[in-house]
């Protein structure tokens, strides 16, 4: 049984909405703030975003139900996604979906009895090179084994303190919405922001003196919009010192490897 929305609830979601020029384009933080409250999408939480942002609940209910980040089922204290996709698949992921159903005795998309973890396959999460890659309440954990991911589901059963192993400590499902539906929590600096797989490729780039086209020649034909300057810059600057972090903290020696070996060919 979910309780009704607080007056403290509804004032956030007003907050959330009077962020941007058109209310309505705060409906997605909003729904994601009514499931920190609900633990769901509650039809009291879709009366109250239709209300503030002066639209149907048709509406809110058509945008609810299209994304799979909302979910209409209460979900556990950790919601554990393991990719299925092709990559992650080939490299275990299914592997270790079969071993956790068996191990949690859930099926997708379904919560342990105790109230603790929602399991759900996920498709591609933008993090191959780290496959095969599970997620806790959208943080990742990278390089998983069947082994692996049944520790993991037991730490986070047993209350034991886990870590991203690319992010912050984990929090529970209610609480990393809260964050999505923009209220930080005060852990985006903590870990990593990018592994050394990720940035191999820049780390070769600079190796041997490639740099991207200049912006005054246009997209190249790649069809990649031009950005402001200042963007680029800012991000040429943050991934610089990335790969100088990853340089120092580990050198990539089987990538460094190859491309010597490619010189020398
Ligand atoms: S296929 Fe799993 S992260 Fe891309």
């Amino acid at each position: 049984m979910t309780s009704a929305i607080t007056d403290e609830t509804y004032a956030e979601l007003e907050s959330i909405a009077a962020r941007y020029p058109q209310p309505r384009s705060g409906l997605l933080p909003m729904l994601h703030l009514v499931q920190s409250a609900q633990g769901r999408i509650t039809p009291e939480g879709i009366e109250a975003c239709a209300d503030i942002l002066g639209i149907s609940a048709a509406e809110v209910s058509g945008v609810a139900t299209f994304y799979t980040m909302y979910k209409r089922k209460p979900v556990g204290d950790y919601h554990v996604g393991v990719c299925t996709n092709t990559l992650c698949a080939v490299m275990g992921g299914d592997e270790i979906f079969a071993r956790l159903k068996d191990h949690l005795d859930v099926g997708n998309d379904e919560t342990t009895t105790d109230g603790k973890v929602t399991l759900e396959h996920l498709e591609c999460n933008a993090a191959c090179d780290y496959a095969p890659v599970m997620m806790v309440n959208w943080e990742f954990m990278d390089n998983q084994t069947p082994q692996s991911a049944v520790a993991l589901v037991d730490d986070l059963r047993s209350g034991k303190e886990v870590t991203s192993t690319r992010g912050p400590r984990i929090c529970t499902w209610r609480e990393a919405e809260r964050v999505l539906a923009g209220f930080p929590d005060g852990r985006v600096d903590e870990g990593p922001a990018a592994g050394p797989a990720s940035l191999v490729g820049l780390g070769i780039a600079r190796e041997r003196g490639w740099t991207a086209p200049d912006r005054d020649q246009g997209d190249g034909g790649h069809g990649v919009p031009e950005q402001p300057a200042q963007a680029v810059e800012g991000a040429r600057v943050s991934d610089d010192k990335q790969a100088e972090q990853a340089a120092v903290e580990e050198k990539a020696p089987t990538t460094t490897t190859a491309a010597e070996k490619e010189d020398a060919e």
